[in-house]
C-alpha cells in the first residue's frame, strides 16, 4: 500500500480530496464540520454524562479539555487532511510515503464504519418517533395522570417498538438511503448544501427549546445543578469522562476532519475554524444541559433517568405528555435530533466513501453504493441485537454494546494517539506550523502552545484515557 504514494507535501494543494471537490464557502466549511461535530454525542449524551457525573463539576473539565485538548487535536487533524489533500489512509501515505502511518488512517477509515453501524440505528429510531410524533402514535392513550404510570407506558412503548426487529430496521434502512442520497450528490451539491440548511434549522430549533425551558416553574433549581461546580465531584473518572465525551463531540480521532479537511480550500484558516466549531458544539452542548436540566427539576423527575436511550425515549416523551401542546413539542425535538443526527452520519459515513473513491479509484456514486450496501447488513445486526438477537453475545456485550464499547473506548483513542503523535513528532518538517500559521499573526502566536499539546499534553491524555477505559 505503501508504494503507491505520491510525494509528501506540507503544503495545500489546490485539489482537493476527491480529486478538486472542495467546499465552496467559509460557511459551507463551518457549518459540514460544525454539522459533523454536533450529533447525538452533544444532544443526547452530554447531559447524560453531565448528570452522571457531578452536573458542573463535570462542564468545568468538559470546557477546559475542549479548550486544552479538542481544539489543538482539532488543529492537528484538520492540518493532516489539509495538507494530504486525500482520504484518511491517502494523507498518511502522502505524507509519510512507504511508511506505516497508513495503518493509522486505516483504522480511522474502521473505527468510522464500526460507529456509523451502531450510530445509524439511533438515528433510524429518532426518525420513528419524529413520525410518530407527527401522527400522534405515540401519545396515544398516554393520559394516565401518574408519573410513574407514564413513565412505564413509555417505557414499554420503547421496548416493544426497539426489540420488534422489523420497525427499527425499517427506520434504520431508511436513515441508510438518506444519508446516501446526500452522499451521492458529493461534497458542495450534497454535504455542503445539507449542512447549510440543516444546522441554522437546529439552532433555531434549539433556541425555541432553551426559551420554553428557562421559562418554566423552578427552572433555577436545574440551572444550579448543571452550573454550580461542586469540586468534590472531580475524581480521575470524571476526568477521563470528560476527555472521552470530547473526543466524541467534537469528531475527533478517526478521520473525519482528516476527510472534511481535504475537502478545506487552501484560504480557510484552520484556527480560526476549529476554534468556531468546538466553540459551538460546546455552545450546544451547554444549551441541551439548560434544555433538559430546568425541565428535569420542574417536572419532577428522577435524575437517574438522564442515563442511556431512557432520556430521549422514555423521559422526554413523558415530560411532553403532560405539556400542552406537547405533541408539536416532541415534533420538535425529534427533528432537531434527527437533524444532529444526520449531518454527523453523513461525516461518518464520508470517511470509507472518500476512502473507496481515492483507493480504489472509485466514482462517487459507485463508492456510495460499495460501502452503503454492507451498512445495512451491518446495521441489521445491531438493530437485531434489541430483539432476536439479544442472546448473541461478544465478550458479554450484545453486538450494539459490543461496537459502541469497542470503538468509542478503543479504537477511537488509539486512532487519536497516533495523529498527534503523527503530526507532533513523525510528519515532515514544519507540516503543522505550515498549516496552522498560513493564515494569521494569531496563529503564528499561538503555535508553539499548540505545538507543545499536540507533541506532549495530548498523547499523555489519550493514554489516560485509554487507560482508565480498560
Ligand atoms: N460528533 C458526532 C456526535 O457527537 O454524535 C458524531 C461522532 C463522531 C460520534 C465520532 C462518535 C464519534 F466517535
Amino acid at each position: 500500500m505503501g508504494k503507491n504514494t505520491t510525494t509528501s507535501s506540507s503544503s495545500a494543494s489546490p485539489a482537493g480530496g476527491s480529486g478538486g471537490a472542495l467546499f465552496k464557502t467559509k460557511a459551507g466549511v463551518i457549518a459540514a464540520t460544525l454539522g459533523s461535530a454536533v450529533g447525538l454525542g452533544s444532544i443526547w449524551r452530554f447531559p447524560a454524562e453531565a448528570q452522571a457525573n457531578g452536573g458542573g463539576a463535570f462542564l468545568l473539565l468538559y470546557l477546559a479539555c475542549v479548550l486544552v485538548l479538542g481544539i489543538p487535536v482539532m488543529l492537528a487533524e484538520t492540518s493532516l487532511g489539509r495538507a494530504g489533500r486525500a482520504d484518511a489512509v491517502g494523507s498518511y501515505m502522502k505524507l509519510a510515503p512507504g511508511k506505516h502511518w497508513w495503518i493509522a488512517g486505516a483504522l480511522g477509515v474502521l473505527a468510522s464504519y464500526l460507529i456509523i453501524s451502531f450510530y445509524m440505528v439511533v438515528a433510524g429510531w429518532t426518525l420513528q418517533y419524529l413520525w410518530d410524533s407527527i401522527s400522534g402514535a405515540l401519545y396515544d392513550g398516554a393520559v394516565s395522570e401518574s408519573a410513574l404510570a407514564l413513565e412505564s407506558t413509555f417505557h414499554h412503548r420503547m421496548e416493544r417498538y426497539i426489540g420488534s426487529d422489523m420497525a427499527p430496521l425499517i427506520s434504520t434502512f431508511v436513515m441508510i438511503a438518506l444519508n446516501a442520497g446526500v452522499l451521492m450528490m458529493g461534497v458542495q451539491k450534497g454535504i455542503e448544501r445539507a449542512s447549510n440548511i440543516m444546522m441554522p434549522l437546529l439552532f433555531v430549533l434549539l433556541l425555541i427549546f432553551s426559551i420554553y425551558a428557562l421559562t418554566l416553574p423552578g427552572a433555577g433549581e436545574g440551572l444550579e445543578f448543571f452550573f454550580r461546580p461542586d469540586f468534590s465531584k472531580i475524581t480521575w473518572s470524571v476526568a477521563a469522562n470528560a476527555l472521552g465525551q470530547t473526543f466524541f463531540s467534537l469528531s475527533l480521532g478517526i478521520g473525519i476532519l482528516i476527510t472534511y479537511a481535504s475537502y478545506y480550500p487552501s484560504s480557510t484558516n484552520l484556527v480560526s475554524t476549529s476554534v468556531t466549531v468546538s466553540v459551538l458544539t460546546t455552545f450546544v452542548a451547554v444549551m441541551m444541559g439548560v434544555i433538559i436540566f430546568p425541565t428535569v427539576f420542574s417536572f419532577n423527575l428522577d435524575l437517574s433517568q438522564l442515563r442511556g436511550t431512557t432520556l430521549v425515549f422514555v423521559t422526554l416523551p413523558e415530560v411532553f405528555s403532560q405539556m400542552p401542546g406537547g405533541r408539536w413539542w416532541s415534533v420538535l425535538f425529534f427533528l432537531l435530533l434527527l437533524v444532529a443526527a444526520l449531518t454527523s452520519t453523513i461525516s461518518l459515513s464520508e470517511v470509507s466513501i472518500l476512502f473507496v473513491q481515492k483507493r480504489f479509484r472509485r466514482s462517487r456514486v459507485a463508492a456510495t453504493l460499495i460501502m452503503m450496501c454492507p451498512l445495512f447488513l451491518f446495521s441489521a445486526l445491531c438493530s437485531l441485537s434489541f430483539g432476536s438477537l439479544a442472546d448473541l453475545k461478544l465478550f458479554g456485550l450484545t453486538i450494539f454494546n459490543f461496537l459502541d464499547t469497542f470503538t468509542t473506548n478503543w479504537l477511537l483513542p488509539v486512532c487519536a494517539f497516533c495523529t498527534v503523535i503523527f503530526m507532533g513528532w513523525f510528519a515532515p518538517r514544519g507540516t503543522l506550523r505550515d498549516q496552522v500559521t498560513d493564515r494569521g499573526t494569531v496563529a503564528t502566536r499561538l503555535y508553539p502552545a499548540i505545538c507543545f499539546i499536540v507533541r506532549w499534553v495530548a498523547p499523555v491524555l489519550i493514554l489516560v484515557i485509554l487507560i482508565t477505559s480498560i
